[in-house]
């Protein structure tokens, strides 16, 4: 099977390294190109036997699967390149949230899906969301997934739902990563323990939490339950959360929901033609 990838930047070399990384492709069945070509080049040199291509046209001849992994404003200069070339059989995979299967499936002829990959996939962790159009066939859905799971859990979600879907498993990393950074710089400071130490504890914390929750039978709530008992020290630590984190998440959502549904607006504009430029 030949894979290509338009886009080499930081989600479509994370993409390709753990693909291979992770026995799922060889380098040499790999196709890519990038605006920045030396972009491209220098993934090649780092995997010899991946192939760069000067155009999205020429990946997407030699791709019965092709990743689209360009920014949502970038998508109408790239899909522009490829309409009117792809055959009914190939599969373009999109890896952005606010460019919608109906937009793609207007400009292409060939199967669409919308994949949500994570930082997490560079260690072959963590969820990557998957929507399908109607022309994916039961045998290609089999094939993507397959193959995402190599590097992931592909969990199918519904398209409605990508934005909420994506704040929890790909932004998600960054938030918790937030949440764990005040912990350490709050440790520093109260306590003076080094940052190093403090880091690497709530790391491996974050790590076993991760295991519990996944593989070790728990649930956030039943967690909880299990270490904070009554009266103890991490109860009251629970009560000071819940108390100074009242609402926060709830504005957290509505902020990453206003800027998706501007970025839709924006993407359609564009595909459609209406925007400025
Ligand atoms: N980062 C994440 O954690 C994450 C997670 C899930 C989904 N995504 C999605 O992944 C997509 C890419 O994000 P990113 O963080 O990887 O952005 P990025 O680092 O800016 O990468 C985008 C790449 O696309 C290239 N490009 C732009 N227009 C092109 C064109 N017409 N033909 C060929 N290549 C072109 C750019 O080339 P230049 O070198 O010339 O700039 C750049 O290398 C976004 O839509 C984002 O929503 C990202």
């Amino acid at each position: 099977m030949q894979v290509g990838f338009i886009g080499t930047g930081s989600m479509g070399s994370i993409l390709i390294e753990a693909f291979i990384q992770a026995g799922a492709l060889l380098p040499e069945q790999i196709t890519i190109t990038n605006r920045t070509l030396s972009k491209a080049e220098r993934l090649a040199a780092a995997y010899p036997g991946i192939q760069v291509s000067q155009s999205s046209a020429d990946v997407l001849q030699l791709s019965e699967i092709l990743f689209i992994c360009v920014k949502p404003l970038e998508y109408k200069t790239v899909i522009q390149d490829l309409k009117d070339k792809t055959k009914p059989s190939q599969i373009i995979v999109s890896i952005t949230s606010p460019v919608l299967i109906n937009h793609l499936e207007g400009q292409l002829n060939c199967k669409i899906a919308k994949i949500i990959p994570s930082i997490t996939n560079y260690v072959s962790s963590g969820a990557t969301l998957c929507m399908y159009s109607d022309r994916m066939s039961e045998p290609d859905i089999e094939l993507l997934d397959n193959l995402l799971s190599f590097i992931s859990t592909p969990i199918r979600v519904s398209e409605e739902h990508t934005r909420i879907s994506s704040d929890l498993t790909s932004c998600g990393p960054a938030f918790i990563s937030y949440f764990l950074q005040k912990f350490v710089d709050a440790a520093v400071e109260e306590t003076g323990i080094s940052e190093s130490e403090a880091t690497r504890l709530a790391c491996e914390m974050l790590l076993g939490t991760g295991k519990l929750l996944t593989v070790g039978g728990f649930n956030p709530l039943s967690l909880q339950k299990k270490v904070a008992v009554p009266g103890g020290i991490t109860a009251e630590g629970l009560r000071i959360m819940e108390n100074e984190l009242h609402g926060m998440f709830n504005k957290l959502i509505r902020t990453t929901h206003s800027k998706y549904e501007e970025d839709v607006e924006k993407v359609e504009a564009r595909f459609l033609g209406t925007d400025a430029d």
